[in-house]
């Protein structure tokens, strides 16, 4: 029988059930977003973005954001040939191609090289997996991706916590994107949040997370506003 290689899984202390045991008790009608905001702003501060958008899924912040960069059928995406199917998957929910470039046997993450051999003219963005929390070597991924004008996601779907040389994990796409599915380092049982920093782009992802509302719109008059 081959080796099992255990994973990390959330750490849940005293702490997070007196937490989720207060918004149980208190996050309802006027305060339904309350702790959502916190959230976001929380993990916003602790990445160094300006935005956090917080998701149903990992998975939907990808999606979100190759529709923010405009991607769609005939354009290239970048992935690498290991990760799981999500990093994928939303490449064909906007008609684009995935194109899988290699990963690298130390880090098991995609590298510039490797980036580099299988960019064509039509190549619209890298999806950069930090894969089990493992960093991949960002600094010449982005030094190329700029040089080529390639958009970088992110997906730290599975690198809460992580650093590469002292920068979180979350810092280095054009957007990035967590995971908080139970089997993540950091849970909310399902769950997923964006980061970004352009202005232009989050408006334009709550609108899409929001079914068409614009930011500030009134909902509902709910009871006890
Ligand atoms: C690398 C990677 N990307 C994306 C996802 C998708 O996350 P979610 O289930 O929150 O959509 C996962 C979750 O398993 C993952 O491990």
């Amino acid at each position: 029988m081959p080796a099992r290689i255990p994973i990390a899984g959330p750490w849940i202390t005293d702490k997070e059930i007196r937490y989720v045991t207060e918004a149980v008790a208190d996050g309802w009608y006027g305060n339904a977003s309350k702790y959502q905001t916190e959230f976001e702003q929380a993990f916003a501060v602790a990445t160094g973005r300006r935005h956090a958008i917080s998701l149903p899924s990992c998975t939907s912040g990808l999606h979100l954001a190759l529709l923010a960069l405009g991607i769609g059928p005939g354009d290239e995406v970048v992935v690498p040939d290991i990760t799981w199917i999500a990093t994928s998957a939303p490449i064909s929910y906007v008609g684009a191609t995935p194109v899988f470039a290699d990963f690298d046997a130390a880090s098991w993450c995609i590298t510039a090289d490797s980036i580099e051999a299988v960019l064509t003219p039509r190549t619209k963005a890298v999806i950069v997996v930090d894969l089990y929390g493992n960093m991949p070597d960002f600094d010449p991924i982005l030094d190329l991706c700029r040089d080529r004008k390639v958009a970088v996601i992110e997906d730290a779907a599975e690198a809460a916590g992580a650093t590469y040389k002292g920068r979180p994990a979350g810092s280095f796409g054009d957007f990035s994107a967590f995971s908080f599915h139970g089997s993540k380092t950091l849970t909310t049982g399902e769950g997923g949040i964006l980061l970004l920093d352009d202005e232009a782009a989050y408006t334009q992802c709550l609108i899409l997370r929001d079914h068409g509302r614009t930011p500030g719109d009134p909902m509902l008059w709910i009871r006890g506003e």
